[in-house]
């Protein structure tokens, strides 16, 4: 049975798309069929991967807005294994006209359902908000990540999306598990950095910390070429990082 890993934190910049379609490259390279769904309506992990809009094109809007089937939206990436649906600026129309109907919040996971055996591994990129396509989101994955800058107030962040956990554990019956923090940004000798995974693993237990990824220039370099770490540098920090993190994503 594959597993659905919502990837999700509301501020912007904590490194969600970069941890979405790298991580996600990184378990297809090591073989695991891979899916990843862009659900924010700024649609930058299908940017990151190279995917343009072009004629007869579908992207998630289209299954949610319209009800198309979700395996016509799917579109292959550079590798066999490693599927994608995109995301774009209509998500936001759904998330406007759709914001106060209850119904709308499990329509992606019920969609989802009918492919999700397909896959080993379904990953899902959140926008930078607590709107309707990250309640979405996180009622369609069993699992949820949160990628985060070793800040202060970076922890304001991350006590919110775990209140918003509890929160659909409750309303919808859905148990979703906290797999774990990702340092993003991370710099080991920084004071602030150590002091704000203690005080994490202090309130959620050592084992809520995933492995860190450091500050890594060609990370933030292969989106403008449309490429994942392991195309653009394979060898660089960021791809070893990345790959670490997906060893210790399918070893939980
Ligand atoms: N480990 C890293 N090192 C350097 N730059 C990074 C790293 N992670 C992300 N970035 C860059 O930081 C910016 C924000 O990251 P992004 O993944 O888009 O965050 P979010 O999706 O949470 O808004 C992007 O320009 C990205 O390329
Ligand atoms: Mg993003």
């Amino acid at each position: 049975m594959g597993r659905t890993i919502t990837i999700g934190n509301r501020k912007g910049g904590s490194g969600k798309t970069t941890t979405s379609v790298n991580l996600a490259a990184a378990l297809a390279h090591k073989g695991r069929r891979v899916l990843l769904i862009d659900a924010d309506p700024q649609g930058h992990s299908t940017l990151s991967l190279g995917a343009h809009p072009r004629a007869g094109w579908k992207t998630l809007a289209d299954t949610l807005l319209d009800g198309v089937a979700m395996e016509e939206t799917v579109i292959p990436t550079y590798l066999p294994t490693f599927d994608l649906i995109p995301g774009g600026s209509r998500l936001a129309t759904y998330e406007r006209d759709h914001a106060t109907d209850s119904s709308a919040r499990t329509k992606l996971s019920e969609h989802l359902d009918r492919i999700r055996e397909r896959y080993d591994y379904v990953l899902i990129d959140t926008p930078p908000t607590l709107a309707l396509m990250t309640i979405c989101s996180l009622i369609a994955g069993a699992e949820v990540i949160v990628p985060m800058q070793t800040h202060f107030l970076a922890m304001e962040g991350l006590a919110e999306i775990i209140r918003v956990i509890a929160g659909i554990d409750a309303y919808y019956q859905r148990a979703v598990r906290l797999l774990g923090i990702v340092p993003t940004f991370f710099q080991a000798n920084a004071r602030l950095t150590r002091a704000v995974i203690r005080q994490i693993a202090d309130r959620l237990g050592p084992d809520a910390i995933l492995h860190p990824v450091r500050i890594n220039v060609a990370l933030a370099e292969a989106p403008s070429h449309g490429m994942t770490i392991y195309q653009y540098q394979p060898r660089s920090n960021g791809a070893y990082d990345y790959l670490h993190l997906a060893n210790q994503v399918e070893s939980r």
